[in-house]
């Protein structure tokens, strides 16, 4: 049945990047064959079952239409290899926490070992596309792996990086700003970039796929993570300056996103950034600087991920402080844990660091998220005093404050006179994504804590 394809493709890592983006090249492509592997035998059942293991709104529709006819969900490795012609690398490559580099640079031994099991279950030429965001110039130290193979095979590697977003990776793939592809300039390398240009332009429109050298593809995927976290820790920044002079920062991030020059995306100040990719690779960029001697160029990066920090830490001092400085034997209730709305993942979200400092506090912590309990549960199995509860009414009943950690659209609509009747007096809810509406809540009797904002306080129970 297989031989009925010309092209088949395997992808190497069934996560958040490469099973949905598998999923849409089968959707968009049906006479290719598609197939995703993972070493997680658990995870490639979940692909294959109604429960998927990753939440992303419209990803059930795309993988039920395509998978089974040209979309597959397998453990073998090798023989997905054997039979591709073009294998993306979706494997993960987490900040390294050991060694020359730790605590910055990408840990590359998953994709190694990965270029090494390609050599050897290979037995003609193919084409390597990485798609994990990856250290300038791995590709070309993966050419040099899969190249000294012994048996005279070819393989032409490709950087094509990934830039959907989670909670909306569905519409960023159906309708993506632009497919970054990169090659060498050689003969082959091009051959091999039009292979791949061929494919996106199924459903991609020409002029927005974009050519270029492998390293700038590979530095291009660093760089726009890292531009994109700079604006939230930028407008962050400003935030504080807000809450001390009576600005308002939604009305600036308004004001000067009307600009074309500015544009009004990713200026919504919050608790912080999360999620897989910003801090690592801002780390990565960091340690690519420091690698070449440019000081400067990476301190510059590296407050990016400071600013960060200072505002999750101060988010969760202004809980303690307006808590009349204690909040030990408190309930303090939170609402969302993960790192954004839409998505049940919790890598680096704001609310793990929230969820320790408060612990350290020895406050009393309930942790309600509609999709990301399972998650928040593994991240936070060494910490006590924590409970999990899905019902935000119950997760409120008896806190003394609530905290909004993540966007959610369900938190703007909940029934706020209900969850101030069942709280400790005085109620405080501390608003860390500045979505709900602040006068109602005061004038329900919340004294209201924003980002960015002077507090909305009844100054006779409040610490002012
Ligand atoms: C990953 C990388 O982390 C990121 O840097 C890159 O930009 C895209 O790929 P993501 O898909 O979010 O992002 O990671 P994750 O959900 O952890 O998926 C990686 C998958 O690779 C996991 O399912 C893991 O089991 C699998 N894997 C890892 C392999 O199949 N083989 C390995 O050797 C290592
Ligand atoms: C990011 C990039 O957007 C994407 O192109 C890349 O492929 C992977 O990394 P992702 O991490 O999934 O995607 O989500 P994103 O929407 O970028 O949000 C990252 C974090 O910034 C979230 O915690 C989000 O809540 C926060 N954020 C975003 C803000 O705090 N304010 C904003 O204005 C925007």
């Amino acid at each position: 049945m297989a031989e009925q394809y010309k092209t088949k493709i395997l992808c190497i890592g069934a996560g958040y990047v490469g099973g949905p983006t598998m999923a849409v090249i089968a959707q968009k492509c049906p006479h290719i064959k598609v197939t995703v592997v993972d070493i997680n035998e658990a995870k490639i059942a979940a692909w294959n079952s109604d429960n998927l293991p990753i939440y992303e709104p419209g990803l059930d529709e795309v993988v039920k239409e395509a998978r089974g006819r040209n979309l597959f969900f397998s453990t073998d490795i090798s023989k997905g290899i054997a039979e591709a012609g073009i294998i993306f690398v979706s494997v993960n490559t987490p900040t390294k926490q050991y060694g020359v580099g730790a605590g910055k640079a990408s840990d590359l031994q998953y994709w190694e070992k990965t270029a090494r099991q390609i050599v050897e279950a290979s037995s003609e030429n193919k084409i390597i596309v990485e798609k994990s965001t990856l250290p300038v110039r791995t590709a070309e130290a993966m050419e040099r792996v899969l190249n000294a193979n012994e048996k005279g095979l070819h393989f032409e590697v490709l950087s094509n990086p990934e830039f959907l977003a989670e909670g909306t990776a569905i519409s960023d793939l159906h309708t993506p700003d632009r497919v970054l592809i990169g090659s060498m300039e050689t003969e082959s390398g091009r051959a091999a970039r039009q292979e791949l240009v061929d494919i996106f332009a199924n459903w991609v429109p020409r002029e927005r796929i974009i050519t270029s050298n492998v390293w700038s593809a590979e530095l291009s995927k660093l760089v726009a993570n890292a531009f994109l976290a700079q604006r939230v820790s930028s407008i962050n920044a400003i935030s504080e300056l807000c809450e001390k002079t009576f600005a308002d920062v939604q009305e600036i991030s308004r004001a000067i996103g009307a600009d074309t020059r500015i544009g009004s995306k990713f200026l919504n100040a919050s608790v912080g950034f999360g999620g897989s990719c910003f801090k690592k690779d801002v780390l990565n960029l960091v340690y690519i600087a420091e690698s070449n001697g440019l000081n400067e160029v990476a301190e510059y990066w590296e407050w990016v991920i400071k600013m960060n920090d200072h505002q999750t830490n101060r988010f969760v001092r202004n809980i303690i402080r307006a808590s009349f400085n204690t909040v030990a034997g408190k309930k303090i209730s939170l609402l969302g844990f993960a790192f954004k709305k839409d998505t049940g993942d919790t890598r680096e979200t704001p609310a793990f660091y929230v969820t320790k400092q408060l612990r350290e506090e020895h406050a009393e912590i309930t942790v309600s998220d509609p999709k990301a309990l399972d998650n928040a549960k593994i991240d936070l199995k060494d910490l006590s005093g924590i409970t999990f509860e899905i019902d935000p009414y119950k997760a409120c009943a008896n806190a003394s404050a609530v905290a909004v950690l993540t966007e959610w659209d369900l938190y703007k609509t909940l029934d706020y006179e209900r969850i101030y009747k069942s709280m400790m007096k005085p109620a405080m809810i501390f608003d860390g994504r500045n979505i709900l509406d602040h006068q109602r809540l005061y004038e329900i009797g919340f004294n209201v804590y924003r980002i960015g904002k002077t507090p909305l306080l009844h100054s006779e129970t409040a610490l002012i």
